[in-house]
């Protein structure tokens, strides 16, 4: 199975301010078909506990901080997102949530499909059963 892996972005130091971009297909492996971003999360909250069984995304964390925990039958990674210049790639068919969501964290979401709910796997006995029966 693919990776999750920590892709870091263009950055144009300026003296009038940094700018950095994103381009699919030269900065991230996937055509960006959607984006959503999270943001006045509660201090303790945790979002986005599934899996996907096609989306592959890219997740940046455009202000403030916040951890993205990455599963699978056998492991488990933590990534800290805590700058604009860089984001964590996460392939389809592995689980993952985000916890530890600063005071003003913005989370951005590039995603590869567009929102389709039978895409995703909500709970994580079925995402276990999902990889032994039906990858
Ligand atoms: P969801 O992905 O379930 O967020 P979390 O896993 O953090 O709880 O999305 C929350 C709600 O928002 C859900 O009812 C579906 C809706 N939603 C859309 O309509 N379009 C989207 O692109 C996304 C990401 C969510």
């Amino acid at each position: 199975m693919a990776i999750a892996e920590i892709i870091q972005l263009p950055k144009i130091l300026d003296e009038r301010g940094n700018l950095s971009f994103i381009e699919d297909k030269i900065h991230i492996p996937f055509k960006i078909i959607r984006s959503y971003w999270i943001y006045d999360v509660p201090g303790g909250e945790i979002r986005g506990g599934h899996a996907f069984k096609e989306q592959q995304e890219f997740i940046v964390a455009l202000t403030g901080s916040f951890d993205v925990i990455i599963k699978d039958r056998t492991t488990e990674q933590r990534f800290h997102l805590n700058r604009s210049y860089y984001g964590l790639f996460i392939p389809n068919g592995l689980w993952r949530h985000l916890e530890n969501f600063s005071t003003n964290a913005l989370a951005l979401v590039i995603a590869s499909t567009n929102y389709h709910e039978a895409d995703y796997i909500r709970d994580f006995e079925h995402y276990l059963d999902y990889l032994k029966n039906d990858k």
